[in-house]
Order: C-alpha cells, then sequence, then structure tokens
C-alpha cells in the first residue's frame, strides 16, 4: 500500500535518484545494517532467527555487492532501499525487520560518517607519505643554493632543501586537519531514527563499539542534522589542494626553459602533439588546475548546509557527491605529486647560477652597515644608491672599488666583498628557522620526529 494514488512522475524521480552516487557507500551500508540487526537481537527486539535470517541475507548482499552482480532494480532510489529490498526478498519476512528502530535519515548520515572517518584517516596517511618524499628529497639536495622568491623576482637565496621543508610543513598541517575530520565523524548517529529517538529500548553504544565509533551523537536532532564532519573533511581537502596548487605552479616554473631548475622524468610528463621538442609539465599543471575544484565542493556544501532548518531535507542528500569527488580528487593528486617529484632531478648549476646574482646580498649589505652601527633605514638607502650605480654602470657590486664604495658611504669596507659570496649569505641566515645549514639539518630532523608522531 502507498498513500499515493499516482505515480511519480518520471522526470522527478530522476531529480530525486541518487543511487549512482551513494552506490560506493554499501560496505557502510552492510556493516551498520550487521551491527543493527545484531543490537536488535540483543535486546529482544528481534528474535534470534530473524537475525540470522538477516545476516545471512546481508552476507549475500555484501559477496554480490563485492563482485559487482547486485541485481539493482529501476526502482531503487538509493543504495539504503537497494540494500533493504535486496535483503527482504533474500530474507523474506525476517528481512522486512531490519529498518526496526531506524529511519534512512540516521542511517544515511551513519554510513556517511563512517565513509569519512575512514578516508580521514587513510587520507591523513597518504599526506605523511608526500611529506615524508618531500623530507628524502630534501635531505638528497640539502645544500644546493637557488634564489627565494617575492613577487616572483629574485630576492633571497635559500638551499632547495630549506624551499621544500616549507612544504612538509604545510603538509603536516594537512595531516593535522585530516585527523581532526577523523575525529569529529568518530561519534555515532544511528539510533535517532527519523529525529526524535525510536520507541524501542535499544542499545546505541554497543553498536557504536561494534562500528568501532569512539561514542554516540547525544542528541537526536543533531545527529541527523548534522554534516559539520563533512565540511571539514572537505575543509581539509580543499587546504591540501591550495597547497599542492602551489607546488605544482613552482614545479611548473622550475621545468620551465627559463628557469631550467628542475627536470620531470618521462613518466610524469607528456609530449605535444605537434611540437616534437617539447616536454610539458601537465601533472603540475593538473596539481594547479585541481585546487579549486576542490574548493569549489566545500563551498557547494556550505551553501547546501546554509539556513537550513533542523533536522533533516532532501538538500542534504547533495552532500555526498562533493565529498566523494574531492576524496578522490585529493587521492589522485597526492598520490600524483609523490609520484612526480621522487622521480623528478634539479640542475645544481642552473640553481646557483640564479642565486649568485650578486644584486641578492642586498639585503645583506645593508645588514652589515647596521652591524657597525647605521639604522636599518639609512643603510637600505645606501644600499638602493649601490645596486642603482650597479645597474646604470652594468657593473657587479664586486668590482666596485674601496674608493667607489666609500663614496657611498664612509662604513663601506673591504668587509663588503666577503658579504658578496654565495655561502656568506646563505651561511649567515643563522636564526632558528634560516636557511644556513646548521638550522635546515635542525629542522630535517624536527620535520622526521614530527612525521613519526
Ligand atoms: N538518499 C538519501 C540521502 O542521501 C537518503 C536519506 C533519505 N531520507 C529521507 N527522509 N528521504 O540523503
Amino acid at each position: 500500500m502507498s498513500r499515493f494514488s499516482e505515480p511519480q512522475d518520471p522526470l522527478f524521480q530522476s531529480l530525486d535518484y541518487s543511487l549512482d552516487v551513494d552506490r560506493r557507500l554499501w560496505p557502510y551500508d552492510v556493516a551498520q545494517s550487521r551491527a543493527h540487526a545484531t543490537m536488535l537481537a540483543a535486546r529482544g527486539i528481534i528474535s534470534e532467527d530473524d537475525r540470522d535470517q538477516i545476516l545471512t541475507a546481508l552476507h549475500q548482499v555484501e559477496q554480490e555487492l563485492a563482485e559487482g552482480r547486485f541485481p539493482f532494480e529501476d526502482d531503487d532510489v538509493d543504495i539504503h532501499m537497494a540494500i533493504e529490498r535486496r535483503v527482504t526478498e533474500l530474507a523474506g519476512r525476517a528481512g522486512g525487520k531490519i529498518h526496526t528502530g531506524r529511519s534512512r535519515n540516521d542511517q544515511v548520515a551513519t554510513d556517511l560518517a563512517l565513509y569519512v572517518r575512514d578516508h580521514a584517516v587513510r587520507l591523513a596517511d597518504q599526506v605523511e607519505a608526500l611529506a615524508r618524499t618531500l623530507v628524502d628529497v630534501a635531505e638528497r639536495h640539502l645544500d644546493w643554493a637557488l634564489p627565494g622568491y617575492t613577487h616572483l623576482q629574485r630576492a633571497q637565496p635559500v638551499y632547495l632543501s630549506h624551499h621544500l621543508l616549507a612544504y612538509v610543513w604545510m603538509l603536516v598541517r594537512d595531516r593535522e586537519r585530516m585527523r581532526f575530520a577523523a575525529r569529529q565523524a568518530d561519534v555515532l548517529p544511528l539510533g535517532a531514527g527519523a529525529l526524535a529517538g525510536v520507541n524501542f529500548d535499544t542499545d546505541r553504544t554497543q553498536v557504536a563499539r561494534d562500528l568501532g565509533f569512539a561514542g554516540v551523537v547525544p542528541n537526536s536532532i543533531d545527529a541527523v542534522s548534522n554534516r559539520d564532519f563533512a565540511l571539514d573533511l572537505l575543509q581539509a581537502c580543499a587546504v591540501v589542494s591550495t597547497h599542492l596548487s602551489r607546488l605544482g605552479a613552482e614545479i611548473v616554473l622550475w621545468s620551465s626553459q627559463e628557469f631550467g631548475f628542475m627536470e620531470l622524468s618521462d613518466a610524469w610528463s607528456s609530449g605535444s602533439s605537434l611540437m616534437p621538442q617539447k616536454k610539458n609539465p601537465d601533472c603540475g599543471e593538473l596539481l594547479r588546475g585541481k585546487a579549486p575544484r576542490v574548493v569549489g565542493h566545500l563551498a557547494a556544501l556550505h551553501g547546501v548546509m546554509h539556513a537550513l532548518p533542523l533536522t533533516y531535507n532532501k538538500d542534504l542528500q547533495e552532500d555526498k557527491e562533493h565529498v566523494f569527488d574531492a576524496v578522490d580528487t585529493v587521492t589522485i593528486t597526492l598520490a600524483a605529486a609523490d609520484g612526480m617529484l621522487s622521480t623528478a632531478s634539479f640542475n645544481r648549476d642552473r640553481m646557483a647560477a640564479a642565486a649568485s646574482d650578486e644584486n641578492i646580498a642586498a639585503t645583506d649589505i645593508a645588514d652589515f652597515l647596521v652591524k657597525k652601527g647605521l639604522p636599518f633605514r639609512e643603510s637600505h638607502g645606501v644600499v638602493a644608491g649601490l645596486v642603482r650605480t650597479s645597474f646604470e654602470q652594468k657593473r657587479p657590486l664586486s668590482s666596485f672599488t674601496l674608493e667607489e664604495l666609500k663614496a657611498h658611504h664612509e662604513l663601506l669596507d673591504e668587509g663588503v666583498y666577503g658579504v658578496l659570496s654565495q655561502a656568506s649569505w646563505l651561511e649567515s641566515k643563522v636564526s632558528l628557522g634560516g636557511t644556513a645549514l646548521v638550522r635546515v639539518t635542525e629542522q630535517l630532523a624536527q620535520a622526521r620526529a614530527v612525521l613519526d608522531l
């Protein structure tokens, strides 16, 4: 029987249909159905015989789904309905009892929480793996100099290890965000029923224990309304994608002929269909290009949740596509970044040549004067004058005679020539977190220690 006398409009049915998206929740739906039936029998709400028939049917359903031979039907609107229909087909009247004390509202929230928890944990590991790769690459290029940039203008030289470690710290934070999302998803919604609780003396803590949740959601209304854990995972995905986009962008620049700092392996490059000489960094470009899509998923779910009255509304069905696509995109881009970086090679000479542009030492000369007692603002002006003369006369700073130096300021003496060597610019950055080798070596050890946590 149905309360409706007219059939649904096919157009509405196709709008409402979510099976193509949510079918991938099936392992979680089977697991929670198992835990739920077991609890119902333990509390005497269904008989042990009914439970056994349900569990046998669920076992078959699981195999059919795993082997891709589950007989989906046209009226299966979502994975929950499909599984319940099949369990009832297989177990007869007992199957009709699986949905006792359960609503699709707490059911879908539970499936999604399980999905988010699993994938947040897995992505935290994947983020860590990429960070470890970066630490290894940094260690192999410990004292390779390259220019550090601001505004994409050569600013101050740094070691490649130091530059790569900057990404490691981003990823350390990303791992933390993934772990946070996993914890947010670690409380059981099931048992809330449609929204108010159920008319049976259920044992939610047993179900939580069975499914490996740390606890149960304390409020049935919150249990079915909440998708914060999905927002948290999307937030973590959005930030890590943004980080990968910056890495991708630098790889694109560095592997250009203009920079020539690195070369990607053939396995991670594309050729051109027209220009035979080309080796394109498509993978770096895709790291860059995929990020807005992930950030878009975060914005879209905020849009879905915004001003949504409690409790369940069908709007919430729109949560999954965003979460799944973000997770898929981050999964493949993290793996690709790892593959691309671990097989890339760097060009020490090109980087060193770019880093030995003497004008890069301008700040160091200014600091040289500061150490002799000149206020920084004044020394900044003196050095600006020096650099300007160097440009006008097309002569490097190291070719200035002592007299010429003194003409700019009497405190400029032969010490300036020592400041104008690449090694000294790098090795003078001894402050904590700076690029001097002692500091980078400490940082490498620190990064490894943090990644072990
Ligand atoms: N397919 C639905 C979703 O993903 C399942 C929950 C349906 N609940 C309901 N009350 N109609 O949100």
